[in-house]
């Protein structure tokens, strides 16, 4: 579809009319010149035709005669001159009369006398000739013995006419091709033209928080383009510095909380070990408790994501049997399924390498397994899945639980983000883990994408880039750590 607003288009649209207006004024121009040129020059050789007879011959015609007159005519003016041309007294003989031409344009005997003059006078004739009229100078002559004779000079007009037409045909022709083709010049340049801006928005689509380092390429032409980019990447520096002090901040109030909240706990264990504190008091004690180490978890999972988005996190990439760990890591969950009555099925396939830190690509697995299990009703049924597909190593997490509607599936990555309070209330979660599977595959340059219907189930696929299968036998996996991220 043609975009009538691009700047594209309505340059090539300015363009187009300023040329097709040029190219028209020009072609006029130029048909109106030629054709009057030709005519001129036309008129001017018959003039001068008419002269020279008047002046070379016409004063011996008394003395010598007619056949005088004759006589230098035909050697003057022979057929293929194919001019017509005719001498006459002031009372109306003719003493000469050219024939009929060889190529036969017209016939001299069908053309009436010209009207009688005073002085040398044009006139066009159409008897005697084809479509085209014969163009004729009436030239008065009064010899020096006093006789008036008339010279009648003409020519056909048909060679100019079909000249100026044939340019008239080429030009009407000719200037519609000149400008489509400068048209389609034209768009090709302004496309080139924009090009830079093309890659310069090509580059900016691909910086993201994580590679903010990245600057969009300044077009060195001196001009607004190179101002802009400029520009841009200046505003780029200042939204990573602003970036950088929001991720700093929030690792720091994370970290910052984390002696307190020890503190917090480490006193209150210290009162319930008392002997003497009334039941209520122990039972009051306890929820704190308990509480604060929901908030210790929730504090670390804060601060684990920041770290992993500032990169402080050192990705330690291992040669890693997706397929294995995916099922290593479901058996050691597979309780808390068995406990909500769901079941679980493995579909892996063998040596589906990728390159990543284990104990972290674990935290991935127990976090969507955790999810699955929680958000699917009895009976349930989830699926782990792991596959190759060209150069890609997919994990797949497929549950027949709650759904999401498709509107909140965007922000399911969001921290502290839960779908549907309502129908979630009743499930234990602070909305992390998801934030922290995206954090974590997006330190191991994975894409996450979750589909999901209310009712009917969610499946999250992970895509890794895959590697190639390691030579000798890898380091063996960390075991621990594997706990989901219960709050
Ligand atoms: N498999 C799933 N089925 C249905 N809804 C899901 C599923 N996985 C995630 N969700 C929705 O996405 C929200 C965010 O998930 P996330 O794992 O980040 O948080 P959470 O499970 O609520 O809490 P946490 O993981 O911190 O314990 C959930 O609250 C839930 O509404
Ligand atoms: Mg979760």
């Amino acid at each position: 579809m043609i975009k009538v607003k691009a700047l594209r288009f309505r340059m090539s649209l300015w363009y187009a009319i300023v040329l097709s207006a040029c190219l028209i004024a020009y072609g006029a121009s130029m048909y109106i010149g030629v054709s009057g040129y030709l005519y001129r020059t036309l008129r001017k050789s018959i003039e001068h035709d008419a002269r020279t007879i008047a002046d070379k011959v016409l004063p011996n015609v008394s003395a010598k005669g007619a056949a005088y007159l004759q006589a230098a005519l035909n050697e003057m003016y022979p057929e293929v001159t194919a001019r017509f041309i005719r001498v006459s007294t002031g009372s109306g003989t003719v003493l000469y009369a050219s024939p009929r031409p060889f190529d036969k344009s017209f016939d001299p005997t069908l053309i009436p006398f010209s009207p009688i003059t005073e002085q040398s006078q044009f006139t066009k004739s159409v008897h005697g000739a084809g479509r085209f009229p014969i163009l004729i100078d009436v030239l008065p002559y009064t010899a020096p013995t006093g006789e008036l004779y008339f010279v009648e000079v003409g020519a056909n007009t048909q060679r100019i006419s079909t000249m100026v037409r044939g340019l008239g045909v080429s030009l009407l022709l000719g200037i519609p091709i000149l400008i489509a083709i400068a048209i389609a010049g034209g768009i090709l340049v302004t496309r080139n033209a924009m090009q830079p801006l093309d890659d310069i928005a090509e580059s900016a689509e691909r910086i993201t928080s994580r590679n903010f380092g990245e600057r969009l390429p300044v077009i060195e032409t001196g001009d607004e383009l190179e101002r802009l980019t400029i520009s841009l990447n200046r505003m780029i520096e200042r939204l990573q510095d602003a970036f950088a002090h929001i991720e700093r901040f929030s690792a720091d109030v994370s970290h910052e909380l984390r002696t307190p909240l020890s503190i917090l706990r480490a006193e209150r264990e210290l009162l319930l070990q008392r002997k003497d504190l009334p039941n209520d008091v122990r039972d009051k004690l306890l929820n704190s408790v308990e509480e604060i180490d929901r908030l210790s978890r929730i504090v670390s999972q804060l601060l684990e994501i920041s770290q992993l988005k500032a990169g402080a996190i050192k990705v330690d990439p291992f040669p890693i049997d997706l397929g294995k760990l995916a099922v290593n890591t479901t058996e050691q969950m597979l309780l808390l399924a068995e406990i909500k009555g769901v079941k679980v099925s493995y579909d892996t396939q063998p040596d589906c390498y990728i390159e990543g830190d284990g104990a972290l690509l674990r935290q991935v697995i127990a976090n969507l397994l955790d999810n699955a299990i929680k958000y699917t009703p009895e009976h349930g049924h989830i699926r782990v899945a792991t596959r190759r597909s060209g150069s890609r190593a997919i994990l797949e997490i497929e549950d027949t639980g709650i759904g999401v509607a498709e509107q909140d599936i965007a922000k399911m990555c969001e921290p502290f983000y839960r779908a549907d309070a309502a129908r979630t209330r009743t499930i234990a979660g602070a909305g992390l883990g998801l934030a922290i599977v995206k954090s974590i595959c997006t330190a191991h340059a994975a894409d996450v994408a979750i589909t999901s219907a209310v009712g009917v189930g969610t499946k999250v696929s992970v895509q890794f880039r895959a590697a190639s299968a390691p030579a000798k036998l890898s380091k063996p996996e960390p075991m621990s750590d594997l706990r989901p991220t219960e709050t």
